[in-house]
């Protein structure tokens, strides 16, 4: 393993909705984390190398019958650890402490009070913290001291003499927590001395060579959607081998205006990638024609994808590998902790899909990264923001953001709306604070008057959401100042549109998209 992956932390996953925030936080402190379960022994830990173990909060009690638990062996290794809510509670109770419920917890802000101000606490001078716990520990173990209480009584932080093994009531992954981030800091470098190799630059050094060694002498396809993770994949791959990265993007004519366009600039021109574009329009609007159902729509462009990937695939010549940018989150959920970076491909996978006979391997290059690390190094090689910060786009496109059939006119229609309104959000500087946004055709005609005339024209909704990663989301609260801003220019110069609506649901019960 390379030396990025060094000197990192080790987190045991005991269920919290926060463990991925941890990660996060961590690595913002250019420390590589890793993510894995709580039964991983020892041993598997080792092997990784790390200066440290996090062990996360999670939902359940420690004196349940089956509460997760750890390798007990850790507890013997010299690696310092540092214990958050569940996490407390579990190196309480194996010291020889006791963790009770009071039935009532402490949940939200709370203060704290620093009794001993080294360690993790050194020059944080906040008291405030964010809670969330039912539990609490009662007695500490012996030979442990009380670092911080709070406001209510309850143990805030704890640790052992030496302060290798530390606790927190608290989440400092949190940030409510005002100075969670140098509590964190605080363990990484004073207590577990972590190694700061975690960068992008490095991250591009050590995945260049990576693909090297996979890659051989082989050559390597990509499928480019013009969204950030495969743009960076082709980028990245184009660094590593030249001319023997092969990247396509596959026009399906559901991309928004423009966009096939400036992501070949910024790969082809910009950074020498050997992309090319394939207009494969006519088909998918001939198989889309006549289809309003939601469901239908989606599968005939998931199916038509195939083909098309398939055909381009079998003219640009032999290929050995298939790069996709599947990242941290995913490989989170499917299970698979990290390990090598090539495999055969057995099924339809997330570009859209392979046939089984296509024996090609796979190469993975984000799959260690969250999505915002992904950004920092897209931005370090080269890619403009344009691309980098781009919000996210579903594969079908906006074939799913026109309720009802697809043609060529509504395409139209519907793109050069969502291009006014994107550009009025970077105009208003609130681009940057939206998770998503977009448009959807309505094609409910409402009556309307312009100049003198009678108009009867189509309905146009705009959405924007914030969120962390599109499982829920909330509305945004777009200042009227700029809606109507959106509203006057789209209906004063986009032909077929008289009227536009924002959309004010939540995630859930709503989904984003609407179809
Ligand atoms: P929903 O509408 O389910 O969307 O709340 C959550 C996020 O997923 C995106 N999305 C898709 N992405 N293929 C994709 O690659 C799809 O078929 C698809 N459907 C929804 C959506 O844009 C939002 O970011």
């Amino acid at each position: 393993m390379n030396d990025i992956y060094k000197n990192g932390v080790v987190i045991l996953d005991f269920g919290s909705q926060y463990t991925q925030l941890i990660a996060r936080r961590v690595r913002e402190n250019n420390v590589f984390s890793e993510i894995l379960s709580p039964n991983a022994k020892l041993k598997e830990i080792e092997e990784r190398q790390p200066a440290a173990i996090i062990l996360s909060g999670g939902p359940s009690s420690v004196y349940e019958e089956n509460a997760p638990d750890f390798d007990h062996e850790i507890l013997n290794s010299d690696l310092p650890i540092l214990g958050i809510c569940y996490g407390l509670h579990i190196l309480a109770q194996h010291g020889g402490g006791h963790v009770v419920s009071d039935g009532k917890g402490e949940y939200g802000f709370a203060d704290i009070d620093i009794q001993i101000d080294t360690g993790i606490f050194s020059a944080v001078s906040s008291s405030s913290v964010w809670m969330s716990h039912g539990d609490l520990v009662e007695k500490i173990p012996d030979g442990w001291h009380v670092l911080a209480y709070s406001s209510n009584g309850v143990i805030a932080a704890m640790a052992n003499e030496d302060q290798t093994r530390v606790a927190t009531q608290f989440h400092p992954e949190v940030h409510h927590t005002k100075e969670g981030q140098k509590i964190l800091s605080n363990f990484l470098f004073n207590i577990a001395k972590c190694s700061k190799n975690w960068t992008p630059g490095n991250f591009i050094q050590e995945q260049i060579e990576e693909i090297q060694r996979i890659a051989g002498q082989g050559n390597v396809l990509i499928g480019v959607s013009g969204g950030v993770d495969s743009t960076v994949v082709a980028a990245l791959v184009h660094k590593a081998i030249g001319n023997r990265c092969n990247a396509v993007i596959i026009d399906h004519g559901l991309m928004r205006k423009n966009e096939v366009r400036e992501c070949l600039e910024a790969l082809r021109n910009g950074l020498g990638v050997n992309i090319y574009s394939y207009d494969e329009s006519k088909v998918f609007l001939s198989k889309l024609k006549g289809i309003s159902d939601p469901e239908e729509k989606r599968k005939i462009i998931g199916n038509q994808f195939i083909y098309s990937f398939e055909r381009i695939a079998s003219e640009i010549g032999k290929m050995d590998y298939l790069a996709q940018g599947t990242l941290y989150p995913d490989v989170i959920e499917s299970g698979i902790s990290k390990g090598k970076s090539a495999h055969v491909i057995k099924s339809h996978h997330n570009v859209g899909g392979l046939p089984d006979d296509m024996a090609l391997q796979l190469i993975e290059p984000l799959r260690d990264l969250f999505k915002d690390e992904v950004r920092k190094v897209g931005k370090e090689l080269g890619l403009p923001d344009l691309l980098i910060d781009r919000h996210p786009f579903p594969g079908p496109g906006l074939g799913v953001r026109i309720i009802g059939e697809v043609t060529i006119e509504k395409i139209k229609i519907l793109q050069e709306a969502d291009k006014i309104y994107i550009d009025i959000l970077h105009e208003d500087g609130l681009y940057n604070e939206i998770w998503q946004a977009f448009s959807v055709l309505i094609p409910v005609k409402t009556v309307g008057v312009m100049g003198d005339q009678r108009t009867y024209e189509n309905l146009l909704g705009i959405r924007a959401v914030t969120s962390t990663d599109g499982m829920t989301a909330d509305w945004f609260r777009m200042p009227k100042e700029t809606l109507s801003k959106i509203s006057n220019r789209i209906v004063n110069s986009v032909r077929g549109i008289n009227r536009v609506v924002y959309d004010i649901t939540s995630k859930p019960p709503g989904t984003i998209e609407w179809e």
